[in-house]
């Protein structure tokens, strides 16, 4: 399902990150991303959809992006996603190119709250992992963008380490939500 390139991408940064974790390197340096198996439930939603426009707020050094990147692959797509730490942004650029997705994904630099307005695209899958107490004001910056049935994909919403809460926007409502839990794997705290 994966190509040898995304394998070889993913399974360095899942090295960095359990090194960087061991060393106690500090929350903010560290890449905070997503489980294997986030990851994995992320890639079984967009592969299937056609000409999936995904939106990911928080896209760290890529390995969320890469699951996503590898999905939209199969039936046409494109990941836009959002990052504003500097480093990152280099590190995102290096790992995509890296594993061969460049042109499944690319990265505005910036802080969400400035870049996501003048966005003038609709999604069908919108993830975010941000920081979670801007994730509300995020999703109403957000909810205007989205195609009638999108998919609203967080992480790390609730009080378990690695819980994701998925939601389909309601008329005149919030999103309904559905939570799960993704294993123990990870990390992005
Ligand atoms: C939990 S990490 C994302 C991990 C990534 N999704 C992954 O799994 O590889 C959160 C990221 O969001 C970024 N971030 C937080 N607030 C942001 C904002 N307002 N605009 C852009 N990026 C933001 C942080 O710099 C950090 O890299």
């Amino acid at each position: 399902m994966l190509d040898d390139l995304v394998r070889a991408v993913l399974a360095r940064l899942e090295q960095e990150d359990a090194r960087e974790r061991e060393q106690n390197v500090p929350r903010e340096q560290r890449a905070r991303q997503i489980a294997r198996t986030t990851g994995q439930l992320l890639f079984a939603f967009v592969a299937p959809q056609t000409d999936c426009e995904v939106l990911e707020i928080g896209g760290s050094r890529g390995y969320s992006t890469l699951w996503l990147a590898a999905g939209v692959r199969y039936l046409g797509g494109r990941v836009l996603s959002l990052e504003y730490d500097s480093a990152k942004v280099e590190a995102w650029r290096r790992n995509i190119a890296d594993a061969g997705l460049d042109e499944w994904a690319e990265l505005e630099p910036g802080d969400a709250f400035e870049t996501l307005p003048a966005i003038n695209d609709v999604f069908d899958v919108v993830f975010l992992d941000a920081e979670k107490e801007h994730y509300e004001e995020l999703f109403q910056i957000a909810r205007p963008k989205l195609e009638p049935g999108a998919l609203v994909v967080a992480d790390n919403l609730g009080d378990s380490p690695q819980r994701l809460e998925c939601g389909l926007p309601r008329k005149g409502g919030g999103p309904r939500v559905k939570s799960s839990s993704t294993g123990s794997g990870g990390t992005s705290g």
